[in-house]
């Protein structure tokens, strides 16, 4: 491909992750825009998980099921002319450092929020890790045909409790029975919900510059569509201005309104997100160097290992962002953590409905490279003169600890070896007590421990005893600072793999307690 095409390819690129709360609608919304891009055929292919059919972004249980190799949480689908790639972020119980890891291989990330909930905790978390990118944020408030709760109320909670400014592409008229449709500031429309009740089966109504109906007038309830029109005029003289700079930077998040199960919105917040999300920008590799998506140089790095769970199959899929230039099968590139050349034969793309050997992908796509041991999270691979490392990926402070022990004291070999192989694959993270040659295994969800305990049973022949030592808050300590007297029952000295000091304090009050004591002491965490 030749420079030029390859930037006119790249440009086209759109690769973001989508966050939310369990059951805010998340698959809903990912199976809407999976069927305007094609990419699947029939609505409820994904929907229809609970009735035992699955979920395009539901593959990893289901595979876990029936024993196939890989999770398909990487979807793609074209638009408009645009190619886009959504990562799909685990939810529930399911979450996990990975999750975290992935919003590192996205140039932008939709949040859903229910509108009859609100923010809840576990977004709060995952929103944080994108403001650190300065990655654009869209907020989609899902639900609208529900009876949820004032939109003003919910843009309000959303700027306090994330910190971030918001602006309305579109705000509700009415919700629930009352849904008149969604008056659109961005395009200055107004979409109608029930077109064959209130629009002569015309979904898109014209507003004049100040903001009336052009035209006859649809709507029977005229209070909702007046109220909701006081609120747009408040929108426009007390909301925050939209600005694409803004936007960009993460500072400001676009909102729209609309219902991911009856499809309405969903199409106008797609068509609106692929104008104002970036194409794949460059990234600094460990010199300073600025690794540009249409350089000659093909580049990449691994965000996530996806090993098998079936004993049978134990190969393994490392997710690989490509950050430059074009990938093509069979190409050698460098691993330079091993210092050593890789023959890329075997990779996969993924497609909504079906995997399938790619010949060739550009920056900003993600491929699966199988595996057998070699790739760890955060390798670059690259190819041509110029050594590419890009930056390591971060860590995140795990919340939840066990301690952990192999069932047979005989088999310390087999024990230490697979716990040091999972802990480099980022699976899970291990700390050593400064009072004992034992291990604390830390992580951010629960899922985590379970991966961990099959596959040091399957995959190191290791059965593992682990007991829960429950939520812990991480504290690093620089070594000068250390006194192991400063330990105690509610801050537990423990060395990171690194062989760096920290304390596992029991709650905030002990992390308090400890910081009035020592106040000379500073202490740090992870993200
Ligand atoms: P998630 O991936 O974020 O966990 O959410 P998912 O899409 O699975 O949606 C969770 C539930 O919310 C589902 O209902 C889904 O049908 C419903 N839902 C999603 N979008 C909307 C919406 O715009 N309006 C309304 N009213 N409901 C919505 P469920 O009862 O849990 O599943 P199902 O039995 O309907 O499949």
């Amino acid at each position: 491909m030749g420079e030029t095409s390859l930037k006119q390819t790249v440009d086209k690129r759109r690769t973001f992750a989508i966050i939310s709360h369990p059951d805010a609608g998340k698959t809903t919304i990912t199976e809407q825009m999976l069927l305007f891009g094609g990419a699947i055929r029939q609505a409820g292919t994904v929907k229809a998980k609970k009735s035992g059919k699955f979920a395009t972004s539901d593959w990893m249980e289901i595979e876990k099921q029936r024993g196939i190799s890989v999770t398909s949480s990487v979807m793609q689908f074209d638009y408009e002319g645009k190619r886009v790639n959504i990562l799909d972020t685990p939810g529930h119980q399911d979450f996990s450092e990975d999750t975290y890891r992935t919003l590192m291989a996205v140039d932008a990330a939709v949040m859903v929020i229910d509108s009859t909930k609100g923010i809840e905790a576990q977004t709060k978390k995952l929103f944080k890790v994108c403001r650190m990118r300065g990655i654009p944020i869209f907020t989609f408030m899902n639900k609208l045909d529900r009876d949820g709760r004032m939109p003003l109320e919910l843009v309000e909670e959303l700027e306090n409790i994330l910190g971030i400014d918001a602006y309305a592409m579109n705000w509700p008229m009415g919700s629930g029975r009352t849904l008149l449709g969604i008056y659109d500031l961005y395009n200055n429309r107004i979409e109608v919900a029930h077109p064959d009740r209130d629009n002569n089966g015309e979904r898109l109504i014209a507003v004049d510059d100040a903001g009336e109906i052009v035209g006859d007038h649809p709507f029977k309830d005229q209070s909702v569509y007046t109220d909701a029109l006081e609120e747009v005029e408040l929108l426009r003289i007390a909301g925050n201005n939209f600005s694409e700079e803004a936007v960009r930077a993460g500072e400001l998040t676009p909102v729209f309104f609309g219902s991911a199960l009856t499809n309405f919105g969903v199409q106008t917040f797609l068509e609106a997100f692929l104008k104002l999300a970036p194409s794949p920008t460059s990234v600094a590799d460990k010199s300073g160097r600025e690794v540009t998506p249409t350089e000659d140089q093909f580049s990449g790095f691994v965000f996530k290992i996806q090993a098998n769970m079936d004993p049978n199959h134990r190969d393994r899929i490392a997710f690989l962002r490509i950050v430059s230039g074009e990938f093509e099968r069979g190409m050698d590139v460098q691993l330079p953590r091993l210092d050593k050349k890789i023959r890329l034969n075997n990779s996969t793309n993924f497609m909504a409905e079906d995997r399938q050997t790619i010949e060739s992908a550009v920056a900003g796509d993600i491929i699966g490279l199988y595996d057998t041991g070699t790739y760890q999270i955060g390798d670059t691979i690259y190819t041509g003169k110029e050594p590419i490392e890009f930056e390591d990926l971060p860590q995140f402070t795990p919340e939840l600890f066990m301690k952990i022990q192999p069932k047979n004291v005989m088999k310390q070999k087999s024990f230490h070896k697979g716990l040091q192989q999972l802990v480099q694959e980022g699976a899970i993270q291990v700390y050593r007590l400064h009072h004992s040659n034992d291990y604390i295994v830390g992580a951010v969800g629960q899922l985590q421990f379970e991966v961990l305990k099959t596959r040091m049973q399957q995959e190191y022949n290791s059965d593992i005893d682990m007991t829960p030592i429950g939520n812990r808050i991480a504290r690093w300590i620089a070594p000068e600072q250390l006194d192991p007297k400063m330990s105690s029952s509610r801050n537990t000295l423990v060395y990171d793999r690194f062989d760096q000091p920290l304390f596992l304090f029991e709650n905030e009050f002990a992390e308090r307690w400890f910081s009035d004591k020592y106040p000379e002491v500073e202490l740090t965490s992870l993200l």
